[in-house]
């Protein structure tokens, strides 16, 4: 009860903070957390980035969108995860931790989602990208995200965990709570939801240990039960499972969303990629720089470091704008331009750098590349029927409603 009520004190003060510094003194990285930031962030990256490549900002912590400065502090070990100011939410496990508990838990869960393990996924994958794609109308309106980008990645990690389909509806429900905290606290009913959801959440791992420990299977969390001990202890078995499952829920959504609408928004790159399929690798990996579903991270100083000509002092800490880094014209020629033939588009740092290197990388872009291939092939011609709702929170960039309607013929000029 005390810890509820220290959460809720920390998020009130937080949320004052981002409204005055914002919406009073316009401080930029303040306005990235309101609706400025939420609907259109790209002109806010320029300011910060046109006022040096490492500021300090009103809010306390020092900001950067210098591709070279974000990479930089991602990959120093004097900089460690933890004690964010803004965007806190909750235990996720060694995304939150430093070296050695990250490495150990890490090196546990690395393998499950390696390029080799994943190869083997592709017929899982393009199985459930088909059997959502056949429950689609033709030349009727459908929203694109909750009836195709949301449910794909979700039906995917449920399996790779070894969810059973009985349980899957409970898992996806409270994932998709836990998961919008993903980007940042709204409300304080959001708060109370968060609450609820993880205790739920722990509730049904529980159960769910119980049962893979009786009748283990060829899936993730009967590895992970058969770990624990020195390799995963029992504390952090919940919370692993929490980041696997979220990590899957709340980011490759959006790097669908996003690409599709890139694509229709530029309908030449469209047109391409529907006519040779081999070119949405190009037009994912493209997405992550343009416009990337987690557009910031950070790290704390954990001793002094003098970096862009600036001391961050122990304990203070930076925000790495991720979405501001991969519009760097230092990096990236002409970077507002969205451009499939683009030489060094995987430059980007759409999935941040250094040990926290996004550990289902190569999961998520098989995933998007599966679906972007198939929608583009069963609609030939999709169109945006009226403006998509952008996601609450700009954390994680993304539409949380895309209304289309889709024909199966290339539309002629
Ligand atoms: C488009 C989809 C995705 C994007 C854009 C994305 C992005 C990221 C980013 C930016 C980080 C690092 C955060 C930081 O440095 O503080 C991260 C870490 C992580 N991601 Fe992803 N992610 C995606 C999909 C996935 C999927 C499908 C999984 C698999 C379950 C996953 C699992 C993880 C894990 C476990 C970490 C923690 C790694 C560590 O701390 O060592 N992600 N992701």
């Amino acid at each position: 009860m005390a810890g509820q009520a220290a959460f809720v004190r920390e998020f009130l003060r937080e949320r004052a903070m981002i409204l005055i510094n914002g919406r009073l003194r316009g401080d930029p990285l303040a306005l990235l957390h309101l609706d400025e930031g939420r609907i259109d962030p790209y002109p806010l990256y320029e300011r910060i980035r046109a006022a040096g490549p490492l500021t300090l900002t009103r809010l306390g912590v020092f900001t950067t969108a210098d591709h070279a400065v974000c990479d930089q502090v991602l990959r120093d070990r004097r900089f460690g995860v933890g004690g964010r100011v803004v965007d806190d939410t909750a235990e996720l496990s060694f995304l939150e931790m430093n070296p050695p508990d990250h490495t150990r838990l890490r090196r546990f869960a690395a393998p499950t989602f390696g390029p080799r393990a994943i190869a083997g996924f592709d017929g899982t994958i393009t199985a459930v990208v088909r059997r959502l794609l056949d429950r689609l109308p033709t030349g009727r309106p459908f929203d694109l995200v909750a009836d195709f980008a949301a449910p794909m990645p979700i039906a995917v990690i449920t399996e790779l965990l070894g969810i059973p389909d009985a349980d899957a509806e409970e898992f996806s429900r409270y994932g998709t709570v836990f998961g919008s905290a993903l980007g940042g606290l709204q409300s304080l009913r959001h708060v109370g939801q968060l609450m609820e959801a993880k205790q739920q959440l722990a509730r049904i791992f529980t159960r769910l240990f119980d049962l893979k420990r009786a009748e283990p299977g060829d899936d993730v969390i009967s590895r992970l039960v058969a770990a624990e001990g020195d390799k995963v202890r029992p504390e952090e078995m919940v919370p692993l499972c929490t980041l696997l499952l979220i990590a899957g829920f709340e980011t490759t959504v959006n790097l669908i969303g996003n690409t599709t609408l890139a694509l229709l928004k530029h309908p030449e790159a469209w047109h391409r990629v529907a006519a040779d399929p081999d070119l949405a690798a190009a037009a994912i990996e493209e997405t992550l720089r343009y416009d990337a579903p987690v557009q910031r991270t950070g790290r704390g100083a954990m001793e002094d470091v003098e970096i862009a000509g600036r001391i961050v002092r122990k304990g203070e800490y930076v925000v790495t704008l991720l979405g501001g880094a991969n519009r760097d014209p230092k990096v990236f020629d002409r970077p507002a331009r969205f451009d499939l033939d683009r030489p060094n588009a995987n430059d980007h740092l759409g999935f941040s750098s250094g040990i926290h290197y996004c550990v289902g990388a190569p999961l998520a872009k098989l995933e998007a590349r599966i679906a972007i291939q198939e929608i583009t092939q069963r609609f030939g011609n999709l169109a945006m029927i009226k403006p998509g709702v952008r996601r609450p929170g700009s954390l994680i960039r993304g539409l949380s409603s895309f209304p289309v309607v889709g024909y199966p013929i290339l539309a002629r000029a």
